[in-house]
């Protein structure tokens, strides 16, 4: 069976936990003898991966494009306003040329049905490198960024403050619950996650002895959190509603104020792009609390080790 990665939840717990333990693996190894190079094909010759962009990308593009080369590979990035896929080609026609080629297809895109048409018709993994409803890649390096300062997932609870209808929101629910972490999101009662991703991140939480919790009281969501987290109030393909979308989220903002109220030792995360003075306050982003820069190095260490965690079970 070919697996896929388009959602948090398409890692059970004991899953997640062992890509984690590859990231954390392939980060002590990176750039000595025992580093991997499973796209490294017998004869010597590179197996490509391509990672298709529809929305513009720094960290997801140069992090697949160094980590696919690091594992022996050779990355073939695509805009898709370059392709036909951009000209209406149907998504499992694409598919269908691709993965005779390559070993497996990341697809940034809109609609999460988009990269559910892709995996249906895809005989080699699948990766989502984000769309308008999840972004399970940047979820991965979070967690292996809070191992490396709490050293523990389990029991720790994360703030998020902002948008709590976006792809950050959603994939902070599924994969913080799949981790055993209590999450709550403040965000605006107009900006709510979605009720199913609420639920499934419910009953994830029932196994792995999280919780997860909306709530519109910003100080309620930060309050004791070990990981506080933001991201933009204005997603890809949101811009055209920028006004509409700052007044409701300024109470949200993760600023000195909201820090104060979590743990006196608590992370700051960010997936980046960062709006300072917006969703974050500089004096928090770029202060001692803040650990932005090794969670956008560790999305190398950990698609590395979703690729190989997917290519090695899809036989
Ligand atoms: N965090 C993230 O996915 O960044 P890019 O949009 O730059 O890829
Ligand atoms: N929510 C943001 C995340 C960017 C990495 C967006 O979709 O634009």
């Amino acid at each position: 069976m070919t697996r896929h990665l388009l959602r948090d939840d398409d890692l059970s717990p004991a899953e997640q936990a062992e890509v984690l333990a590859l990231a954390a693996e392939l980060k002590r190894t990176r750039h000595t003898d025992a580093a991997p190079v499973p796209l490294r094909a017998a004869n010597g010759v590179p197996r490509a991966v391509a990672v298709v962009f529809d929305k513009p990308s720094t960290r997801t593009r140069v992090s697949f494009s160094v980590g696919v080369a690091e594992l022996g590979g050779y990355p073939l990035v695509i805009d898709a306003g370059t392709s036909q896929l951009g000209r209406g080609e149907p998504v499992e026609d694409t598919t269908r040329v691709l993965d005779r080629q390559v070993a497996a297809i990341v697809w940034r895109t809109f609609g999460q049905d988009r990269i559910e048409a892709m995996a249906a018709a895809s005989r080699v993994p699948v990766v989502n490198a984000l769309t308008d409803d999840f972004h399970p890649c940047q979820i991965l390096a979070d967690l292996q960024t809070v191992t490396e300062r709490k050293g523990t997932l389990a029991g720790l609870t994360m703030g998020y403050l902002g948008d709590g209808a976006n792809n950050m929101a959603h994939s902070y629910l599924l994969g913080g619950a799949t981790a055993g972490m209590h999450v709550r999101i403040g965000s605006p009662e107009s900006f709510q996650p979605s009720a199913e991703v609420l639920k499934r991140a419910g009953e994830i939480a029932a196994e792995t002895g999280g919780s997860v919790l909306w709530t519109p009281d910003a100080a309620a969501a930060a309050y004791g959190a070990d990981v506080l987290v933001t991201d933009t109030w204005v997603s890809m393909g949101q811009e055209d509603e920028y006004d509409a979308r700052v007044a409701p989220f300024l109470p949200y903002a993760l600023d000195e104020a909201a820090l104060a109220r979590a743990a006196d030792d608590a992370v700051v995360l960010h997936c980046l792009p960062a709006y300072r003075g917006k969703e974050i306050a500089a004096d928090v982003i770029d202060g001692p609390q803040s650990a932005v820069w090794d969670e956008a190095e560790n999305r190398l260490h950990a698609q590395k080790a979703a690729l190989i965690w997917l290519l090695e079970r899809s036989g």
